[in-house]
């Protein structure tokens, strides 16, 4: 017996004796709401698509849409979540309902609870209206970006955009909006067991580093998007998951004047929203970070945590010099980025420690930019990633930092290119001679994304890309 619940359009419902590993999506569905749909299982198409009441930024609490498939179910015990059966019914139409219904915006139907989810946790946003209309921007100021994670195979996506375009303001009365202005539910800190294992949201970070201490075996899990996979596609069963992404110690936010700390456990949304564009390279990165529902629930610590050689944040943190604040029973320690990749998936933090908080030092250069080369635009893992931080004194380059993925079996820095920009003058040549050597950097694969040639090759056009977009030739 369990005695862990949630509420669920607004009724108080047991989670019951599941096993731990089942997924808020599978849960929802054995209990007859079926409008969250599964295309995949692996966080792509947006048709498992709920909305979970978290801390907001604007508000106390936001309506966040999040992927259902990905997330256990263990994770929401003391949550809130509402689906699309809770926005409203056949006979009274929640307002994005009613517009997807009379603009064509719904045609076999399989994708529309997820696009209908995803699109109220965007009307429900605070300051949407503020934001001015643009090319991924209605007049109402809806963006579209908050559509990128939910995929239709019949629409053709116009008549979903004019649904969207055509969306007003929550009115006086309505639950939702009125749900916002009151305190998010406060994370619970739960113990759940079942035949598969035990997942444990332990109450504070001492907790959770005391567990992990004597359980090296344990899998720390935050926003799942990872680990989610791992158990829906690969049958990952681990026998006990630790919860942290809630632990108030990884949640922290500052911008001082000498750094800005980042907790390790804030999602790539709230950072973003956090940050409000203070950090131009992060501002760049974060759209070409898979899609708003990954990132509502995707953690930077998650994403240094996996120790992949493809992850969009290192690319961006080496560039930008960050150090990590690696935190254990036997205490804290800074590793510089630089440091901390020493192999595939590997990485220099012990088996119990976790990853704290992540430092990137003030001031920033002058000059920065994110180029990720993928197939496409959005919702995308790279073939290569760079991040870039430059600065220019007298038309000489004073300082160069440059951060690569994809091109070897760890992020690392570019350093030959960087020395062979520092003391030069900034001038085409220059940077002509550097893009030789940048693609040159690291020992780019073949795979099934792009070969080492190609790879190569973007490395190189990537530095002269920078430069003519610094000198104003390119956009
Ligand atoms: C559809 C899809 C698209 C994606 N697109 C991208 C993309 O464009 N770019 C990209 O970089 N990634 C992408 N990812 C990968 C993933 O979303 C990121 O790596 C994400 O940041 C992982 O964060 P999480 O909080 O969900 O981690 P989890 O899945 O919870 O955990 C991932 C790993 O990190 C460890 N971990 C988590 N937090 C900590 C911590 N504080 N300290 C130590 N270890 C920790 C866990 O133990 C686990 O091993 C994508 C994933 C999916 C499913
Ligand atoms: S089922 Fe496709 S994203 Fe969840
Ligand atoms: S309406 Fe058929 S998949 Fe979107």
């Amino acid at each position: 017996m369990t005695n862990q619940s949630l509420t669920v359009n607004g009724e108080r419902t047991a989670i019951g004796a599941v096993p731990v590993h089942t997924s808020v999506l599978d849960w929802l569905r054995d209990r007859g709401l079926t409008g969250a749909k599964e295309g995949c299982a692996e966080g792509e198409c947006g048709a498992c698509s709920v909305l979970v009441a978290r801390p907001g930024i604007d508000t106390p609490t936001e309506w966040t849409a999040v992927n259902a498939c990905l997330l256990p179910i263990a994770s929401l015990d003391g949550q809130e979540v509402v689906t699309s059966e809770g926005l409203g019914t056949p006979a009274e139409l929640h307002p994005v309902q009613q517009e997807m219904a009379v603009r064509g915006g719904s045609q076999c139907g399989f994708c529309t609870p997820g696009f209908v989810c995803s699109m109220a946790a965007e009307y429900y946003r605070p300051g949407r209206s503020a934001c001015s209309g643009d090319a991924e921007h209605g007049e109402n100021g809806f963006d579209l970006h908050s559509l990128s994670g939910n995929l239709c195979r019949c629409t053709g996506y116009r008549p979903i955009r004019d649904a969207a375009y055509a969306l007003g303001d929550p009115g006086a009365n309505d639950v939702l909006a009125g749900r916002a202005a009151a305190a998010p539910p406060a994370p619970v800190a739960t113990g759940m067991h079942s035949a598969e294992g035990s997942f444990v949201r332990p109450a504070s970070l001492d907790d959770a580093l005391s567990l992990l201490a004597e359980r090296s075996d344990a899998q720390v899990v935050a926003g799942c998007t990872d680990t989610g996979v791992q158990v829906n596609i690969f049958g990952s069963r681990p026998s006990l998951t630790i919860a942290i992404d809630r632990l108030s110690e990884l949640r922290g936010f500052e911008v001082g004047a000498g750094e800005v700390r980042l907790g390790a456990a804030l999602t790539l949304t709230e950072i973003e929203r956090r940050l409000a564009g203070r950090v131009p390279l992060l501002e760049q990165m974060f759209p070409q970070f898979a899609s708003r529902l990954i990132r509502n629930g995707a953690t930077i610590g998650g994403n240094l945590g996996t120790g992949s050689p493809i992850g969009d944040t290192p690319p961006a943190l080496l560039a930008l010099d960050a150090s990590l604040v690696l935190a254990s029973q036997r205490g804290e320690r800074v590793v510089p980025l630089a440091e901390y990749f020493t192999g595939y998936r590997q990485t220099v933090k012990a088996a119990d420690e976790l990853i704290k908080t992540i430092v990137i030092p003030l001031p920033l250069a002058p000059m920065t930019a994110f180029h990720k080369i993928a197939k496409r635009r959005f919702d995308d893992i790279s073939s290569v990633a760079i991040g870039y931080a430059v600065e220019v004194r007298d038309g000489v380059v004073a300082a160069a930092r440059i951060g690569l993925g994809g091109v070897a079996a760890t992020p690392l820095r570019a350093r030959a290119t960087e020395a062979a920009l520092i003391g030069q003058p900034w001038t085409e040549e220059t940077v002509r001679t550097a893009a030789g050597v940048m693609a040159a950097e690291g020992t780019p694969m073949d795979d099934h994304r792009a070969s080492s040639s190609y790879r190569s090759a973007m490395l190189g056009q990537s530095l002269l890309r920078f430069y003519f977009a610094e000198q104003g030739v390119l956009a």
